[in-house]
């Protein structure tokens, strides 16, 4: 794309099918000047782009020297490395206002001792019982003498691989006892810590909000499906595929708790700033329905993957001035809107992903017939081949297919259909938002909601 004077100069950092639904979100309604930072190759930002440099994104010096030489008016931060390494504090210093929080704020995401430690401090709803250990003899003697389940996970980043859950991932005490000791021994997630937590059981669910400092405004509930496997077996993975409803529910989330879990957030953003710590960007709660109400899972300092592709399709106000009012901090004159429509999003993924993904695996794309549908697609982690419609796959997913249509099902059909028009030994999982799923989900609400009362 060209550059043209007089046009909004963004920059988005990120290379992923989330990033590319971003920019595409930005570059929908006004014609928009976009610099792109991702380390690997992104066909679809790369046509969205009038610069498009493949710096790491945690090369903050880089970075900052692309900003300034393209005259950057506004940054997106896609994704929580960057905010690790404090890109928009520096960001700040050379005068560019970015949509992501402070270093010391994005600590709700790159630490989950900070995130726990907050809610426990400020006695704010959704909380979890929670042991934080960095010995190892403390933490066996704990699970040792442990009543029930925990899950464990690593305090800092790990790209959502790191959680593992007794009772699902480890046959016996001893073997999350061993993966304990890994993570405190290895430093997995970059520190010597590891959190301990009881063991929820539920139904999970993604709320995402705009946060301009002090206004909230959520976008429709989302869910993902995080394990690699069909009927939720496997490891962790990044994300596998997601779904949204028109009315921005979801089968197993009512009103109500959709309400307390905007609460939390708002809760979550009020303790920051009352600890002093500004928060200009996406805050992203991951919430488990129990049958003792919902609990917060995790908080995310930026847009989830895939879930950022199921809302900002949606999205019908104009995502610059969304931005703009982020940073600007007059979110509350802004009129969101989103199409009361229903999305579901299946990542095509290489082989084996999750386990020993097949790298370099060519993936064929008829993109005008899957256009022809109405079904989006957004590029994640791809290389090019010589061929213009082939893409080989790298070790992370491939490519974010989203169908919108009035219902779930019709949705959901419309992403099947476009898997015909993707060929190549690539995996993704067909369950995903099935109707014999979803009514699942909402049975296990029903027995839930009936024990309690
Ligand atoms: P996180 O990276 O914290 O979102 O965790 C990844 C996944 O691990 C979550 O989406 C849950 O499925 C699972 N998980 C995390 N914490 C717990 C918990 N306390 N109880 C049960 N499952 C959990
Ligand atoms: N979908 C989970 C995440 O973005 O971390």
């Amino acid at each position: 794309m060209v550059a043209k004077k007089g046009h909004p100069r963004i920059l988005l950092v990120g290379g992923g099918a989330r990033e590319h639904a971003i920019g595409e979100a930005l570059c929908r309604r006004q014609k928009v000047n976009l610099s792109v930072v991702s380390h690997n190759y992104n066909p679809g930002l790369a046509r969205l782009a009038c610069q498009f440099e493949r710096y790491k994104e945690t090369d903050v010096e880089s970075i900052i020297r692309f900003a300034q030489h393209h005259r950057v008016n506004l940054a997106v931060i896609g994704l929580e490395d960057s905010l690790d390494v404090g890109l928009p504090d520096a960001l700040a210093d050379i005068g560019i206002p970015t949509v992501g929080p402070c270093r010391d704020a994005a600590r709700v995401e790159t630490s989950k001792l900070f995130a726990r430690d907050l809610m426990r401090r400020h006695d704010i709803p959704g909380q979890v019982e929670y042991h934080h250990f960095t010995d190892v003899n403390s933490l066996r003697k704990f699970l040792l003498s442990a009543s029930h389940d925990y899950a464990l996970k690593p305090v800092g980043l790990t790209a959502g691989k790191g959680v593992k859950v007794m009772g699902e991932h480890f046959g016996s005490v001893e073997g999350a006892i061993a993966y304990g000791e890994k993570v405190i021994q290895e430093e997995i997630g970059g520190t010597s810590g590891l959190i301990v937590e009881e063991r929820l059981i539920g139904e999970e669910f993604t709320l995402q909000a705009f946060i301009d400092g002090e206004t909230v405004l959520p976008m429709p509930l989302v869910q993902d499906f995080k394990r690699a496997l069909e009927g939720d077996m496997g490891p962790n993975t990044g994300g596998m595929g997601s779904y949204s409803e028109p009315d921005g529910l979801l089968p197993f989330v009512t009103r109500k708790e959709s309400d307390d879990a905007l609460e939390i957030l708002r809760l979550v953003l009020l303790a920051l700033r009352t600890e002093g710590m500004r928060y200009e960007g996406i805050l992203y709660g991951q919430f488990m329905v129990t049958d003792r109400g919902i609990r917060l899972i995790e908080m995310n300092a930026r847009f989830g993957d895939p879930e950022a592709v199921n809302v900002l399709p949606l999205l019908e106000s104009d995502f610059v001035d969304v931005c703009r009012a982020i940073v600007g901090g007059t979110l509350r004159n802004i009129d969101l809107r989103f199409a009361r429509k229903a999305t579901v999003c299946k990542y095509v993924t290489p082989p084996d992903y999750g386990i020993e993904p097949k790298v370099g695996v060519p993936i064929k794309l008829d993109i005008p017939k899957i256009q022809s549908l109405g079904v989006r697609l957004f590029f994640a982690k791809v290389d090019q081949d010589q061929k213009e419609d082939v893409f080989l796959t790298t070790s992370s997913r491939s490519i974010a297919l989203v169908g919108i249509g009035d219902s779930v099902e019709e949705a959901e059909a419309l992403v099947e259909q476009a898997t015909s028009y993707v060929s190549g030994n690539y995996y993704i999982r067909h369950d995903i938002a099935k109707k014999e799923m979803l009514q699942r989900k909402a049975l296990r609400k029903e027995i839930a909601v009936a024990a309690y009362r």
